[in-house]
């Protein structure tokens, strides 16, 4: 089964096609990094238009590299939600149009499903049951996945997302947008230790997460008179890897209470901030002191992506999944990953 997959949830329109059985036969990604980078965040007209501008060419390109035809494929898959309305909607009425003009079966895919499936596409894939942590800019979610379409929300951030959370910071501390993977680095020539950060919740007894009050206690410390050059540039990269230790510490700790809540031994880590060094560092070594491992989808995988939707598609059509050949365009900004169920053929 040949599947294409369009992602346009948010700043990357990411084209794939993946067959299964076989693998990743082409795959074409734009980041809108760049055009978003002047105003600090992701401004959501542009995206939408950005995302018009560049996914036909992208869809060209990536059937080229697959030496394919529209008629040649089974289905198309899409990203239905979450993310911002006006550029999921650019994906949808893509993807419909597509696939009603082919006759082939057009397939919504939640977005964190494709980041949660990810790591399936590696050489070392886990096996169900498992415990997802999903850690990205919009969410931070620890999950128990019996199988595709099978999820239990087990805990969740209750304010900001791990990724927001390292944006947010990045912005205090100078940095561009958005700012995880800098702050990552510039914590890497800092020493941790300096400051005492509060971990939050690391003692709540369940399995949900709070984020903000991090960002206002390194808000606190760069507003304070003493936070001034020549030493700001050390200070900094202090602050960061202090930062970034609380994040990584919390993640942690509650990923480990995760599989022991829930008895499993394989934990699927996925979302952007899935691709930070030290969050993988310590998730090894506490895993394994615990007889437990931590699988990751490849780096390149770990950011937003047309992959991840194209493989989640095809594991649904695999399984019986028959969405109705009538072209409906309807997208959901907002949409609980425990509400999708198992893949249905349509009665
Ligand atoms: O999954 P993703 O590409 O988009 C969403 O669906 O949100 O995640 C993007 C997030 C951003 O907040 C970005 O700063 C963060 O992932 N991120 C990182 C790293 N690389 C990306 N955070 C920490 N360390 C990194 N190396
Ligand atoms: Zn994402």
């Amino acid at each position: 089964m040949k599947v294409l997959g369009i992602e346009s949830s948010c700043d990357e329109t990411g084209v794939a096609i993946y067959e299964s059985g076989v693998g990743v036969l082409a795959q074409a990604l734009h980041s809108q990094i760049s055009l978003h980078a002047l105003y600090g965040g992701v401004v959501p007209e542009l995206a939408s238009r950005d995302h018009i501008r560049l996914m036909p060419g992208l869809i060209r390109q990536t059937l080229a590299g697959a030496g394919l035809r529209v008629a040649d494929l089974d289905a198309i898959a899409y990203t239905a939600g979450p993310g911002l309305a006006g550029a999921l909607l650019v994906g949808a009425s893509v993807a419909e149009a597509m696939a009603f003009a082919a006759g082939i079966p057009a397939l919504p895919v939640h977005h964190l499903e494709g980041h949660m499936l990810s790591p399936l596409l590696a050489a070392d894939p886990p096996d169900f049951p498992f415990v997802a942590l999903l850690v990205s800019g919009g969410h931070t979610q620890l999950m128990r996945v019996a199988g595709i379409g099978q999820y239990e929300l087990l805990g969740e951030t209750l304010d900001d997302a791990a990724g927001e959370a390292f944006d947010k910071t990045a912005k205090l501390l100078g940095l561009g947008y958005p700012g995880g993977a800098e702050l990552a680095a510039l914590a890497e020539r800092g020493h941790a230790g300096r400051y005492k950060l509060p971990r939050p919740m690391l003692r709540s007894g369940n399995l949900d997460f709070s984020f903000s009050g991090l960002k206002t206690a390194v808000l606190n410390i760069v507003s304070n008179a003493a936070w001034q050059r020549p030493h700001a540039a050390r200070l900094a990269a202090d602050l960061a890897a202090d930062f970034q230790q609380a994040v990584v510490e919390v993640l942690a700790d509650k990923a480990l209470a995760a599989l022991e809540q829930t008895g499993l031994r394989a934990l699927v880590v996925a979302g952007g901030v899935g691709a930070n060094v030290a969050l993988r560092a310590k998730l090894d070594s506490t895993l394994r002191q615990k007889g437990a491992r931590a699988y990751y989808p490849e780096p390149a995988l770990c950011t937003d992506n047309g992959v991840m939707i194209a493989y989640a598609g095809a594991r649904r059509l695999e399984l019986g999944e028959r969405p109705p050949r009538v072209a409906t365009i309807r997208v959901r900004p907002r949409w609980p990953l425990a509400e999708l169920g198992a893949p249905l053929a349509p009665r």
